[in-house]
């Protein structure tokens, strides 16, 4: 069954509820600290949280590169998996580069995690890259992008 979330900016507020899906999602999550610094100081970033009764269920972080959208950060709470949530999310970002008329949006992914990599091919994006020791156990990555503006496609 699929959730009908709203995908609202974060406040400060929800940055609890972030962050435990952040460490629910990630053998080594980011730092709360990171997260919070980044939220509050960089300019460039932007997180949205996925609302269904009034809990946060799922977040993506965004940073805007020029040109490029960026996704930093994307995690749906375990309990909320496969309802559709994920796809949103990433619909919503596509959008939003759309909108800003980027010329593509990006992001990187464990070369391990098929499940995220099948939600982003469903979603157009693909495997631009191979990123060697990009994680901290020295696994490697893929970074995936979706072109949005053709006219730009290198
Ligand atoms: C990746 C993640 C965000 C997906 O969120 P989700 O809300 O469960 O995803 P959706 O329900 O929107 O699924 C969309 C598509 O992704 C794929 N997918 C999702 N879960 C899957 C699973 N368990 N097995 C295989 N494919 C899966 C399917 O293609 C699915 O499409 P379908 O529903 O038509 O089959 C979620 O699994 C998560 O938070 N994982 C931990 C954090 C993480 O890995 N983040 C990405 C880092 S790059």
């Amino acid at each position: 069954m699929k959730l009908s979330v709203k995908i609202e900016k974060a406040t400060t507020k929800d940055f609890n509820e972030i962050y435990e899906i952040e460490i629910m999602s990630y053998e080594t999550p980011w730092p709360k600290e990171m997260f919070v610094m980044d939220y509050l100081f960089n300019g460039k970033s932007e997180y949205f949280v996925a609302r269904w009764m009034k809990k946060v269920i799922g977040f993506i972080g965004l940073w805007d590169e020029g040109d490029k959208l960026h996704i930093v950060n994307i995690a749906v709470h375990p309990d909320y998996r496969k309802k559709g949530v994920g796809k949103k999310l990433i619909e919503f970002a596509i959008k939003k580069a759309k909108k800003a008329h980027k010329n593509e949006i990006y992001l990187e992914v464990r070369k391990t995690n098929k499940i995220a990599q099948a939600l982003y091919s469903k979603l157009g994006f693909e495997i631009r890259e191979e990123l060697e020791n990009y994680y901290n156990n020295n696994e490697n990555g893929y970074l995936m992008r979706k072109v949005i503006n053709e006219y730009f496609r290198n």
